[in-house]
Formats: structure tokens, sequence, C-alpha cells
């Protein structure tokens, strides 16, 4: 397809970035399964290694599958560009390794999947850099937090577990006022949505693991420039705007301009790091893809119909899904993630963490698992699993508090799953 501005998210989630294949005229993107490329000659080989030339060299840095997902994704967010990795959490490594270095500090939300918590309460001290959490419906807190060495803000749009919105465009501000960029993960609202580059996002970040692909195959991630982050305005990021040692002395924001972080994410993360995906998952990914949008509505729909329902059963103490009349989150919601709030949510129940061990063990057609944004419903008591490693404060701030199970509402037939809510409810509080 050729590009144009005025296509509707609906094309674009199955044409962007593919177009049929030039040695074979084959329809559907190919899954290019090779490890190298032949050089046209020596000349060509030495332009690509100097990056004088853009193509295809070896497939941990470059790969044609990959390419045309990065290519959708980007398109979708409304980003210039993208570096499709490994998994969600490698995504989260590669969108900082270019903006930190021993000594400097991100402030993130304490309202993250609980991975990302302990990814950097913990993990990321061991390259000398650190985390510091803040409630960011508070933001002087974020304010104040900011100090010389922070690099960047980080925060989920759509919060895993609470399904609590951020309010990206407050934030977006105070990064611009602190020169700083903020790092949005998009992973529970997709760019269906919500799309943070139009609030002010520099970075999107996604585990493509969940809603992107949608039924569960794959592991995956990917980081989405929106190209408007002026790398050379500061001495911040030497990385972006300095000379680089591994490229004799190439400035990666003076050569590249808007897709400097995107060639830097390639030519640097994916090459020294080699957190790459395979041509294999980017194939499913961009299968899942094609029908974002229908399946986006549907979780919508049935998470809105199951949320209300389950607001006014007796055993449930409270509902967290953004989309009811109820939700302290109702305003926010109609302007950051104007089409829905997804179909994650959590509930606390009355019973307690007892109470809660029971109805993940009573349910049915919800999968008892450590994954969300599947077709399938999947249900998962995050105090006794993925917040497992936090502290029990952590875990309330986090949302994640032991009485309370988290939800991800799939497509089924929302009559379906109300009955197996509620059978599992009678025997959680029997
Ligand atoms: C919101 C969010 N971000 C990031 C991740 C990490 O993604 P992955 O499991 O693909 O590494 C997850 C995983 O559950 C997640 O829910």
């Amino acid at each position: 397809m050729t590009d144009g501005p005025s296509y509707g998210f609906d094309t674009l989630q199955i044409h962007a970035g593919a177009r049929p294949d030039p040695a074979t005229g084959a329809r559907q993107t190919p899954i290019y399964q090779t490890t190298a490329y032949v050089f046209r000659d020596a000349e060509h080989a030495a332009a690509l290694f100097n990056l004088q030339e853009v193509g295809f060299i070896y497939s941990r840095l470059t790969n044609p599958t990959v390419s045309v997902l990065q290519e959708r994704v980007a398109t979708l967010e409304g980003g210039v560009g993208a570096v499709c990795c490994s998994s969600g959490h490698a995504a989260q490594i590669m969108a900082l390794f270019p903006l930190m270095a021993p000594g400097r500090n991100v402030v993130v939300s304490t309202r993250l999947y609980g991975g990302s918590i302990t990814q950097f309460s913990q993990t990321i001290k061991r390259f000398g850099w650190s985390a510091t959490f803040v409630d960011f419906d508070d933001t002087d807190a974020i304010k104040a937090a900011i100090n010389d060495d922070t690099r960047a803000i980080f925060c989920e749009s759509i919060a895993n577990p609470g399904g609590y919105i951020t309010d990206l465009d407050a934030i977006s501000a105070i990064a611009d006022a602190a020169g700083i960029p903020l790092i949005v993960d998009n992973t529970s609202a997709t760019p269906y949505l919500c799309r943070p580059i139009e609030h002010g996002a520099t970075l999107v970040v996604h585990s493509m693991t969940k809603y992107l692909t949608g039924n569960g195959t794959v592991t995956g991630g990917v980081v989405v420039d929106s190209g408007k982050f002026d790398w050379s305005a500061s001495d911040k990021f030497p990385s972006l705007s300095a000379a680089e040692p591994a490229y004799h002395g190439l400035k990666f924001h003076e050569t590249f301009g808007p897709l400097a972080f995107t060639f830097h994410g390639i030519a640097i993360g994916l090459r020294d790091l080699g957190m790459t995906l395979n041509p294999q998952a980017a194939h499913y990914t961009l299968m899942g893809i094609e029908t974002l949008s229908l399946r986006m509505e549907r979780h919508v729909r049935n998470a809105t119909e199951i949320a209300g329902w389950l607001e006014t059963h007796p055993a449930v103490e409270a509902v967290t899904y953004a989309g009811l009349d109820s939700s302290p989150y109702k305003d926010r919601l109609a302007r950051i993630c104007p089409k829905g709030a997804g179909g994650l949510f959590t509930i606390a129940l009355k019973g307690g963490y007892e109470s809660c061990l029971k109805f993940v063990d009573a349910l049915e057609i919800f999968s008892h698992v450590a994954n969300l944004g599947d077709t399938r419903s999947l249900v998962i008591h995050s105090a006794s699993t993925t917040h497992r490693q936090l502290t029990e404060a952590q875990q309330v701030a986090a949302g994640a508090a032991p009485n309370v199970v988290r939800i991800s509402i799939g497509i089924e037939d929302a009559a379906d799953l109300i009955a197996d809510l509620d059978q599992a409810l009678k025997k959680a509080s029997a």
C-alpha cells in the first residue's frame, strides 16, 4: 500500500508496513527464516556496516518480517520508528539503555505490572541505575522526585493490574519542563484505545505478548519512537547526541535526526544486548494485529457489562474498572482512552485472601494463568503470584492487595462469563 495519512486504524492494522513480496508476489508477509543476507559486493557490505546505507546484514539486528511489524506498530502508535524485542521486559531495558548510565535514575509509577516493579526496584541496580517510585496521581510528588540525575519518567497508560488510567497529559508536561523523555507502557490499552504520543509521550513500549498478538502464542516486545524529542538540547543524553566510539565518532541525533533513537536501538541496542525478536514471533504478532480493533471493541464491551454486574454482587467489595460510572477515573478515561477502558481490572473480595484462592480454583471458563490480553478470559491472584516478590505495602500501592483478584476479560459470550463468575463467587463465599 502507498502511505496515506488519511487511512483509518482498521486499514492500517492490516496494511501498514506490508507490501507484496518483491521476489514472489506473496500477498501475506513471508516469514524470512534466515540468519544472514548476501551482500551485493564488498562495497555494499562496508556501506551497511558503516550505517551509510540501510539494509539487512544479520537477523540479530534486522529481519524483513520483523521490519514489517516494526513499521506496523510505529504507524498505529503515530511514531516514526520502532524496535522489536524478545519480550516486553526486554523492550523496557532497550528503552532505558540509551538514556541511562551508572548513577542515573528513572521516576516510575507505583502502579505498574509486578514484574516491572521488580525489574526497576531490584535488577536495574546491577547496571548502576535506580528508580524512584511515586504515586502518579500526585503530580507534585512526581516533580519533587525529579533531580539532576533523572533521565526518564515511566508509567503505564492503563495500569496493570487495576486498570487505572494515568493522566498522560499532566505527566508529559512535567517531563517537558524537566527536559526528559516520558516512556509509556501501552500494553493494556493498545494503540486502538490510547495513543500516548498524542498525549506527549516520547517513547511507547509494549509487551506484544498481550493484546497485540492477542491469543497467548508469542513472547515479544517493542519500543516505539515518537521522533519528537530533542536529544541534543542538553548534555543529558550523550549516547544519542555525542560522538559514538563504536561507530568511528558518528553522532546519532546529528546523523539520523528524528530517527536517532530507532537507529541507536538497532545499531547499538540489538547489536550488543541481543534482545532480538525472531521472525516466527513477528509473523504471529502481525496476524494478531490484523484484528486488533475488532478484539479490543469486544474486550471493552464484555468488560463493561461484566464489571457492572460484579459491582452489584454481594461477595464483591470493590471493582476497579475505569469504564464504570462509579470510577474516579471516568473523566480521565474520556480524555486519555476515549474508546474504552480495555479488558483488565481487579475485584476485591469481601472474603479476603482465602476466598480469592477458592474463587480462582472454582472458575471453569476463566484460566488461572500469569498472562493477560488473550482472546480467552484469564484470572490471577496477583498477591500470591505476579506481585509475590513485593512487600504488602508495595502490593497495596500497585493495586494488588491480598484480597484482590486480577481479571482479563476475553472475547467469549459475556453471559457465559457471568455465569462462570457467579458459580465461582458462590463457592468462594460458601
Ligand atoms: C503491562 C506490562 N508490561 C510489561 C510486561 C512484560 O512483558 P513480557 O512478559 O512480554 O516480558 C507485562 C507482562 O505481564 C505487562 O503486563
